[in-house]
């Protein structure tokens, strides 16, 4: 079975194989600058909220969860169910990609973790102009950038977990490869009892490699200053302060 990559398979999977790992990796990521955050945060591409969830505990602002994807805000909402009131009251869901979501001035930390290589270039452009509406001046952007380049030739790119869910065991296994410019990843979901597969899904997601060199360019031409990342995974550019 093939999907398009509207997380209509993934988001299923999503929480049991990524939740951990994700959220001690958002942890080490994010914590610092969301401590700093004194107005409010912007969270593009929430998902499940894995990186929503490290950001309320870690703030005491109100956090902007933007995830257009019906599938993952379902996710997204349900771990919202989870968290209290107090941290709910604080969050608003916005339903539209960033690029059409309105949002002016709203933030002084935007975070767009692991979907930025999921934009289309055209996509992408349009994402840094609302980035760069959406922060205040003087504003945090913090994102994880697409690859530099494309492989030679298609990979295994890695294995998630397996997870045992009473008898079964899910995992899934990633690969890429290079089409026409394109790395389509695509993720293969398995459950396994007793060593018998019981099902097998699939979703492909396409991401653009882009050298760092034009992602500073198009950042700069959107009014975004790439500034010194808090850690070598990531890129960060600010608003210039008005
Ligand atoms: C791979 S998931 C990452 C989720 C979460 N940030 C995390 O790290 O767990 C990428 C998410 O970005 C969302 N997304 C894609 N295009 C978007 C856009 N233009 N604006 C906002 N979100 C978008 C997708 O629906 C998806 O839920």
């Amino acid at each position: 079975m093939s999907d398009t990559g509207g997380y209509t398979v993934s988001a299923e999977f999503y929480d049991i194989l990524q939740a951990e790992t994700d959220r001690h990796l958002a942890e080490q990521r994010f914590t610092e600058a969301a401590v700093r955050a004194r107005h409010a945060i912007l969270d593009v591409g929430a998902g499940t909220g894995i990186v929503t969830e490290v950001l309320l505990r870690a703030s005491s602002v109100p956090v902007h969860a933007v995830e257009p994807a019906p599938a993952m805000r379902a996710a997204l909402l349900s771990r919202l169910a989870h968290l209290g009131a107090d941290r709910r009251a604080r969050v608003t869901v916005h339903t539209e990609p960033v690029s059409t979501a309105g949002l002016a001035a709203v933030a002084d930390l935007a975070v767009a973790s692991n979907m930025i290589a999921c934009l289309e270039p055209a996509t992408r452009r349009a994402t840094w102009k609302a980035l760069a509406a959406a922060l205040m001046p003087g504003g945090l952007l913090l994102f994880d950038p697409p690859p530099a380049a494309l492989p030679a030739g298609a990979e295994t790119v890695g294995r998630l977990g397996p997870v045992r869910v009473g008898p079964d065991l899910y995992s899934a296994e990633v690969t890429r490869r290079p089409d026409r410019g394109i790395l389509r990843t695509v993720f293969t979901y398995r459950v396994e009892r007793e060593q018998e597969v019981l099902r097998e899904a699939q979703e492909a997601f396409d991401m653009w490699p882009t050298p760092p060199g034009q992602l500073a360019e198009e950042l700069q031409a959107h009014g975004l200053q790439l500034v010194r990342a808090p850690s070598s995974d990531l890129m960060a550019a600010r608003r210039p302060a008005a």
